[in-house]
């Protein structure tokens, strides 16, 4: 394995295979970042990091977030490449289906809970000794505008994004004094593959939501996670929320003719 010690920052991104995470790749790769990218979609990120300004500073490893073993060998991969992680971006998330509680699918529910809060959480827990070490680190989640508001259809995904910001607070309490960071981000409607994830594939559901609605592209993101990053080591922005100009609340949306 070709260890890459002597990188000035380091960032660990999630979900890099699409959507906020990819974006969030190219823009730390701008900056001059080494990345340690991870996704299920292995060929995707692997295409990614080929497209990058410095294709040698970047890792790329399969990670699935509802295996324990798989974000074990994930982190210690980016551990043996680069010895290091200053920046740990949590992008990768699922939102599967809108029933109502009592018709939800409780295999699904796993799924978002093991995916949008236990694997970040287990994510954390593995960089975290070596931030310590260092005396610095961030950690950036994505977390959700659902999970500021409750709203129908939406128990098991809300209440997961809802249990990580406070994971993420306590967090924050853990690691006072050890000049680590800690900042969640709560995007409403973005412009990617997430939609089509949520309403099973139908495109159908996705146009009728995006109909006459202008929503926050994945730049868009990019550009607030990087916004976060960027600020001075004495800076730390805990909590984000970033929505459309036509949405207020999960549910309320100004559709325009
Ligand atoms: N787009 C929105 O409207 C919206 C709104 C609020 C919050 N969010 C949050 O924003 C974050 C980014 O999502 P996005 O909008 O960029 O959606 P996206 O394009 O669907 O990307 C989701 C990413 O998560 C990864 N992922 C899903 N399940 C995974 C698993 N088990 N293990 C590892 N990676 C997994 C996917 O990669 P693989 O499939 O290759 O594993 C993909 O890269 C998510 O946390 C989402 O909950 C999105």
């Amino acid at each position: 394995m070709n260890i890459v010690k002597d990188l000035a920052k380091v960032a660990m991104v999630t979900g890099a295979s699409s959507g906020m995470g990819m974006e969030t790749a190219r823009r730390f790769a701008k900056e001059g970042y080494g990345l340690a990218l991870g996704a299920r979609s292995v060929e995707n990120i692997e295409k990614l990091a080929r497209s990058l300004e410095n294709p040698d500073q970047v890792m790329t490893s399969a990670l699935d977030l509802t295996s324990l073993p798989s974000i074990q060998s994930f982190t210690k991969s980016a551990q043996d490449r680069f010895g290091k992680v200053d920046v740990l971006i949590n992008c990768a998330g699922v939102a599967l289906g809108r029933e109502p509680a009592d018709q939800g699918n409780l295999e699904e529910w796993r799924t978002m809970v093991e995916t949008d809060y236990f694997g970040p959480m287990a994510l954390v827990r593995a960089i975290l000794p070596g931030m310590k070490e260092q005396g610095s680190g961030h950690v950036i989640n994505i977390g959700a505008l659902a999970a500021l508001f409750p709203h129908p259809g939406s128990a098991a995904y809300a209440s997961a994004k809802e249990g990580i910001r406070m994971f993420l607070k306590c967090l924050r309490e853990d690691t006072l004094g050890a000049g680590i960071r800690v900042t969640n981000i709560d995007p409403g409607i973005t412009d990617t593959g997430f939609a089509l994830t949520r309403f099973r594939g139908s495109s159908e559901a996705v146009g009728k939501l995006m109909e006459g609605f202008t929503p926050l592209t994945s730049r868009d993101m990019a550009e607030c996670i990087w916004f976060a990053a960027s600020l001075p080591a004495h800076v730390n922005i805990d909590q984000m929320t970033v929505t459309p100009t036509d949405q207020s609340s999960p549910t309320r949306l100004h559709k325009r003719q």
